[in-house]
């Protein structure tokens, strides 16, 4: 509905712009997907043109996490400076312009910038995105918006599995394939740049600046009725009375760096069980075992996709802390059987000479694999990120832990496949089971269950000394609220 149309529609209803406001967020999400996901099935053909080997494949590939460090560091200084709306045409125009550049296979160094630039593009978007949302779209569905990014990164990792592998086959000269494959991004990523132009600043953003009028205005646009209106504008006018967000330094406040210290561990854990190593070179790894085809290409970014979906209503049904453990001992189980796999296979340097069992075995161990992490730490970590932080650190701590993840993520893209060079294809998987059961002790000694309790009895339990692990107990929190009232 327009500007100035009466506003006592029915209500329940989303008016047409919200929907243009998820789906350009939705894009957001799967543009993440579509660059993290794009190595796996055309690091052949990338190997092929540009003529490099395993260590320079695997520089290759990271270069997007430098350029994600970079651009969540940043994020938060364009979403403050510029604004949501044009921090989201600023992603979309870098997915545009780096995704067109390297479609035209332009030298080495060129197109490594070109990635960097992509990664710094997933920086500000993975920051930017689900921030709009949770300003922009209307309350009752802002939940399930948040975890429709989560879902839209495996989508877009699956999307681009797929076409890529199609494309390789199809096209067996890499001069006419790998143009293709990034004329592929730039598709969606040039729907996300002009379908930003549609899209309303963010209301909150606009009451920041001081633009009451115009916030007013795009609550018009979005919300049904004058009373929606009303309560919208004075939660955010309190809110803006509130604590506002602090600098770099509340990292100082020992209640701030204990959260913190529990956010960045479970970045480093998520990526340190080993998951990039999958999502990246799952069919040079399944090639290793003789294992080719459709199989080794799509089974890891299709089983990635399909769990994420229960994992949506679990993490509400079970609690986030049962799902880590679960995902941590399936995933801790599957890598030692794994590794144990690899070892069978030995050194066998013709595939033909492989026998079934142990590369069956490596298959049921990858698919339970990514089944224990799709439906737990890949959704969950990011989720108990944003929910851990005060309110006036929330900024900081979601942009430091999400620069370690990235920063975690380059580490495993970089080595994975020369570690197992250097040390035989098993010994990797044996380190990441070590990880796992690290992970597992992590959760169990310091990482609250966050299921079920406001923030802002979280943020009460913090600031009153309760110890980490209990900081999502209800009890807790009135037992130091009688504390502090007697
Ligand atoms: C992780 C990414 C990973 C993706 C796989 C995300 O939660 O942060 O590093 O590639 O899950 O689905």
């Amino acid at each position: 509905m327009s500007q100035g149309a009466p506003v006592g529609v029915k209500s329940g209803g989303y008016k047409r712009i919200v929907y243009v406001i998820c789906a350009v967020a939705a894009l957001g999400g799967l543009l993440f997907g579509l660059d993290q996901g794009f190595i796996a099935n055309s690091l052949e053909t990338i190997q092929q043109h540009y003529q490099f080997g395993v260590q320079g494949g695997e520089h290759f590939s990271a270069i997007l996490a430098t350029g994600g460090i970079i651009g969540a560091l940043l994020s938060g200084l364009f979403a403050r400076f510029l604004g949501r709306k044009r921090s989201l045409l600023l992603a979309g125009f870098i997915f545009t312009s780096a995704s067109a550049f390297s479609a035209m296979l332009p030298p080495l160094p060129v197109l490594s910038a070109c990635r960097f630039a992509l990664g710094f593009g997933v920086g500000i978007a993975s920051f930017v995105v689900p921030l709009y949302l949770a300003e922009t779209a209307p309350a009752s569905i802002r939940g399930s918006m948040g975890t429709l990014f989560q879902l839209m990164i495996t989508i877009g990792i699956f999307l681009i599995s797929l076409t890529n592998v199609f494309i390789a086959r199809a096209f067996v000269n890499p001069a006419t394939s790998l143009p293709l494959m990034f004329l592929t991004i730039t598709l969606f990523a040039a729907l996300m740049f002009f379908g930003g132009f549609m899209l309303p600043e963010s209301p909150r953003w606009l009451m920041l600046k001081g633009r009451k009028e115009q916030s007013i205005a795009v609550l018009r646009r979005t919300l049904n009725t004058q009373q929606e209106i009303d309560s919208e504008i004075e939660e955010i006018e309190q809110a803006l009375h509130g604590p506002q967000g602090a600098g770099i330094g509340i990292v100082r406040r020992g209640y701030f760096f204990k959260v913190l210290v529990v956010g960045v561990l479970l970045q480093v854990f998520q990526q340190l069980v080993g998951i990039n190593m999958m999502i990246y070179y799952s069919p040079t790894i399944f090639g290793y075992a003789g294992m080719k085809g459709l199989v080794a290409a799509m089974t890891v970014p299709t089983v990635n996709m399909l769990f994420t979906f229960p994992a949506i209503h679990l993490v509400e049904k079970w609690g986030r802390k049962k799902l880590l453990y679960l995902g941590a001992v399936t995933m801790l189980i599957t890598m030692i059987a794994a590794g144990v796999a690899f070892r069978a296979i030995g050194s066998v340097t013709s595939p033909a000479m492989i026998s079934g069992v142990p590369k069956t075995v490596l298959l049921v161990s990858v698919i339970l694999y990514i089944f224990g992490f799709a439906v737990s730490w890949g959704p969950v970590v990011w989720l108990v990120c944003s929910e851990i932080f005060p309110l006036e650190g929330r900024e900081v701590g979601m942009t430091i832990t999400t620069m370690v993840n990235w920063t975690f993520a380059g580490l495993v893209m970089a080595n994975a496949l020369s570690f197992m060079q250097a040390h035989g294809n098993a010994s990797i998987f044996y380190v990441f089971a070590g990880f796992c059961v690290l992970a597992v002790a992590f959760v169990a000694l310091f990482v609250p269950e966050t299921k079920g309790i406001t923030l802002e009895e979280m943020e009460f339990n913090l600031k009153n000394g309760v110890r980490l692990r209990d900081l999502g107990k209800r009890d807790a929190s009135s037992m130091f609220k009688k504390n502090a009232a007697g």
